[in-house]
Parts: structure tokens; sequence; C-alpha cells
């Protein structure tokens, strides 16, 4: 059907907004394809499209056609026809940054190509099924990823909060529960002196990762243990048990983890859970985001607004005594502080 309008006027809404947005998709594959091929490190000695395509064996004049992009989108500058990494590109995209975002930006491009290229087939027929279960998502690079993900802004404000509660500075001991690359241990550790930390994550998780990073930064009263936390010990008699982005599960098998934190925590011992939760879908859009990613692959409930997930603390055992909210744009996190109060 042809719609006769008057061809003379322009839309009553900007277009440019739609515009960005297939632009960012585009510049979004650009800088991952960049990153895996080592431009960015490349250019911390900043030159020509020709030397840079040399260095890295690739096709000069598509070099020179993506470095101009790259420019026109802030990553790199442009003098005297050689190219410089942008402030930009030094603190997040340098391998030997301690912001790096790389391997974040690989796992993104990932779940787009695994779980949002399916969301028409899940939006017409349900969930479609991850092809690998939900302990195989955790490898290294995931892991690599949390780590640098924590370094954007999470793990800086958890340690603003935990530095100002008396009892955590005053707790002797604390079990990171699926503490992955052990960076949220060594800060607690940093933080307070008389802290003994034990970290739990699946066997692969300790060896690859969490061990290094804590020889790296010689934390010598964090250690940590393989295991797996829903069927082996986790240890008793914790002042602090703390868990950061492991608890998006259903309720069914949310409930004995839960069960299993109250058993290892000493009489009064405090729970510190750090998950993303929506309670509005304008302030929390990136955990909603993240809640639709999961339902395009399994129909299972895994994010909770914070009073439904205060609910089900209070029906495991524990009285909430503060929420957090971290109220940062691509950090939709709540800090519940709870404590043990049945035996
Ligand atoms: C999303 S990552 C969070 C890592 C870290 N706590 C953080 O906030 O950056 C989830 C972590 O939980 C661990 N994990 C998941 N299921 C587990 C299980 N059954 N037993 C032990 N660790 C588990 C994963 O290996 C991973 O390190």
């Amino acid at each position: 059907m042809v719609l006769l309008h008057d061809l003379s006027q322009l839309p009553p809404a900007d277009a440019g907004a739609l515009h960005e947005l297939a632009q960012s998709v585009e510049t979004f594959q650009l800088l991952a394809s960049s990153l895996q091929l080592g431009l960015f490190d490349a250019l911390e000695t900043p030159k020509n499209a020709e030397e840079l395509a040399d260095e890295l064996g690739l096709n000069s004049v598509i070099t020179r056609k993506c470095c101009d992009a790259l420019t026109g989108s802030g990553f790199l500058l442009r003098k005297d026809g050689s190219y410089a990494l942008s402030d930009l590109s030094k603190t997040f995209l340098l391998k030997t940054s301690p912001y790096y975002q790389g391997d974040l930006i690989g796992l993104l491009k990932k779940t787009r190509i695994e779980r949002w290229g399916r969301i028409s087939d899940a939006l017409k027929s349900g969930p479609v099924g991850l092809e690998r279960n939900f302990e195989s998502v955790f490898d290294e690079r995931f892991i690599r990823a949390m780590a640098q993900g924590a370094m954007r802004g999470g793990l800086q404000k958890t340690i603003e909060i935990l530095g100002g509660h008396r009892e955590f500075m005053n707790a002797r001991r604390l079990l990171d529960l699926g503490g992955g690359h052990a960076l949220y241990s060594i800060a607690f550790a940093q933080l307070n002196p008389s802290l003994d930390v034990r970290l739990l994550d699946l066997p692969p998780v300790v060896e690859n990762v969490a061990r290094r990073n804590i020889s790296a930064y010689r934390a010598d009263r964090v250690t940590a243990v393989p295991g797996d936390f829903t069927q082996d010990d986790l240890g008793e008699g914790y002042d602090v048990v703390f868990a950061s982005d492991v608890l998006y599960r259903p309720r069914e098998s949310l409930g004995p983890v839960l069960g299993r934190i109250h058993s290892s925590l000493k009489d009064n011992g405090l729970f510190i859970s750090k998950h993303w939760h929506i309670d509005d879908p304008v302030k929390d859009i990136t955990a909603v985001y993240f809640d639709l990613m999961f339902s395009i692959t399994d129909g299972a409930e895994r994010i909770y607004s914070t009073e439904a997930f205060s609910k089900i603390l209070e029906s495991h055992g524990f009285s909430i005594e503060e929420v957090h909210d971290f109220n940062h744009r691509f950090h939709p996190s709540r800090m519940i502080i709870a404590r043990k109060v049945k035996p």
C-alpha cells in the first residue's frame, strides 16, 4: 500500500537517535576486531597506517580506513599522518592498563552472537536454550571479563561502602563465595589488615585466575579453595559471607545456597549480597537488558527486585540491616547487608 503524504514535510521526531544506534553497532564491531588484532597495543607508539598494517600483517588500505573511523569515534588521535591513542584508549584498551576492558568487550560480542542473535526465535517460540551448560559459561576469559567489569567502578564502590562499616572493619574471617578473579577478596584484605579471606570457586577458576591474582598481589591472607558451593563444604564460623553477582538463580536453587551460607556463618554473622536488581525499568535499564538476555536462552527467574530478594533472604533466616544503591548507570547493583538471625 502506498501512503500519500506531503513529501516536503520533515518527520515530527529526530531520526538521529536511530542513526547513532545503528552506527554504534558498527563502531562496536570495529572496536572488538581492533582489540582482537592488537591494534591498540601496537599504537602505544604512534605510527602511520602503513607502518601499523606492516607490523600486524594487515591490509594497509582497510587499516587506514579503520584508523580514520576509530579517530572519528574518539579512540584514536591523528596528527601529521600518524595515529596515536586517545586517553580513552590508553585507559581501557591497552593490555598493560589496570582498567583494560578487552576481555569484557570480547564477552559482549560473544553474547550478542550466542544470545541476542536469537531474540526473534525466543519471541516467537520461547527460550531457545544455551548450547553450553550454566557452569561451563565460567571459563577463564569470562572470569577475566568479570574482573575488568569490576574495575569499572563496582569494586571501588564496594570498598567505599564497606570501609565505612564498623563491623566489616572488625571482622576476622570472610568467605568470598564465587569470588572468581579474587579482586574483591584482595581488596578486602587490603582494607581490613586483620581479615583472613577464603575464596571459594570452581576448580578451573581457582587454578587459572584466582590464585594467579592472589600471588601477583602478594595477598597472603587470601586463600582460594576449589569447590562447588551447591555441594561442597563452605567451612563455618565466618564473620562475613560476601557474594557478588553469583546468585542469579531460580528460587528453587537459590534457597539451598542461602541455607548453606546461613550455616557457614557464626551466630549473628553478616551476609553481604551485591547483585543487580530491577526496581525501576528506567533507572535499572542495564539490569532489564541483562534479565532479557537470560530469558532468550532460559525461562528461569534469575533477576529479582530488591524487595523480592530481601524477602527470600528473610525467609531463610536473615534480617535485612542495610541496602545500598550503587546509583550507577552500568552497575545497577544493590548491596544488601543481612544478619543471620535464626539458628
Ligand atoms: C558472574 S561471576 C562473579 C565473580 C565475582 N564475584 C564478581 O563479582 O566479579 C560468578 C562467579 O561464580 C562462580 N560460580 C558459579 N557457580 C558456582 C558454583 N556452583 N560453585 C562455585 N562457584 C561458582 C563462577 O565461577 C564465577 O566466578
